[in-house]
């Protein structure tokens, strides 16, 4: 079955066309980068506007892309929530649309369950049960996966996700918007010992959790002290605050793997595009024998394909919307499972 997936929770405009939730045939996004980039983030009111000119060309590209037409379509999946409303509206009530105009079941998906399903895309997807960590921009999470959508979060962040610390650094050192891609590029040649920063939630009784406001913190309060560094020590700044954000990831992962039992982990949401977290994680499974599955780069970021396959697999459990459905800006990951 051909699923069209539409995704706008954020700055991205995406739609793509899936088979069976494990082939892409088509995956279009259109990024608002350059324009939030000089506001230094998303402008949720830009980003609404901009959703509403580019969402028709990106559906009709999917298709193009697809070599298919509307009436091929067995499904229509939109990302229901979470996400700024505004953004999250476009995709759902052009989804709605297509879904009356054709007569074709429309699934309304949690963005965080879209993540989770871009591995399903991969040739060698990680059977069930396994273990997800999901680090975007706005979430930072590890999730015991069950079955498609039988989803336990083992814990979260308490305060910022790790995206948003990434982000919120790159700010804080002048390296513009969005932050993770630069800041792991600058880290490349950096030395990540080369400050000290703290590790923070690493007792056991914290579990599964996570903070990072206080790293963030203690990035600023770096930069008061020592100012902004240039060169090499830009860069050994960028690789020790990495390397503090990645170690923490690795060594909570590791940690849950180990307690249930799990040997395959896969990561996803934006910040799984990161080549240090990669390379630490699967080091980490080489040692501890689990197996690392990650989506390339541009499926760790927003995209639609992961919302097609996640839409796919709901339909498959008899999950569906109806012309009812209402974007969600806060939808918690529980209503999303059907
Ligand atoms: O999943 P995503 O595209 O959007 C959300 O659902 O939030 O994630 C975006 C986040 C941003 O915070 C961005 O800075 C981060 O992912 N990111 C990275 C990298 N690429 C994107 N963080 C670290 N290293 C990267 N290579
Ligand atoms: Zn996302």
């Amino acid at each position: 079955m051909l699923v069209l997936g539409l995704e706008s929770s954020c700055d991205e405009t995406a739609a793509a066309v899936v088979e069976d939730g494990t082939r892409a045939l088509s995956d279009v996004v259109a990024s608002q980068v350059d324009m939030h980039a000089r506001f230094g983030g998303v402008v949720p009111e830009l980003a609404s506007r901009a959703h509403v000119a580019n969402i028709i060309p990106v559906v009709e590209e999917a298709l193009d892309r697809a070599g298919v037409g509307l009436d091929d379509l067995g499904a229509v999946a939109v990302t229901q929530g979470p996400g700024l409303i505004g953004a999250l509206l476009v995709s759902v009530q052009v989804g709605k649309g297509i879904a009356y105009g054709r007569g074709l079941p429309l699934v309304g998906v949690h963005h965080l369950e879209g993540h989770l399903s871009a591995v399903y895309l991969e040739p060698d997807p990680p059977p069930l049960p396994h273990l997800a960590l999901v680090v975007s921009g706005g979430h930072t999470s590890l999730i015991r996966v069950d079955d498609h959508g039988r989803l336990v979060e083992l814990g979260a962040t308490r305060d910022d996700a790790a995206g948003e610390a990434f982000d919120k650094v790159a700010k804080l050192l002048g390296l513009g918007y969005p932050g993770g891609v630069m800041i792991d590029r600058l880290a490349k040649s950096g030395d990540p010992t080369a400050v000290g920063f703290p590790r923070a939630m690493t007792k056991k009784e914290t579990g599964y959790e996570f903070s990072f406001s206080g790293l963030k913190t203690a990035v600023l309060v770096h930069v008061q002290q020592h100012g902004i560094p240039e060169g090499q020590g830009l860069a050994d700044l960028c690789a020790s605050f990495q390397d503090t954000v990645v170690e923490v990831l690795v060594r909570k992962t590791r940690q849950a793997a180990r307690d249930h039992g799990l040997a395959h982990v896969q990561m996803c949401g934006g910040v799984a595009a990161n080549s240090r977290l990669r390379s630490q994680m699967s080091a980490a499974g080489a040692e501890d024998g689990f197996r690392v599955h990650v989506p390339p780069p541009r499926r760790c970021t927003d995209n639609a394909a992961m919302i097609a396959a996640a839409g796919f697999y709901r339909l498959r459990r008899g999950a569906h919307s109806n012309l009812s459905l209402a974007a969600d800006s806060a939808l918690p990951l529980p209503a999303a499972i059907g």
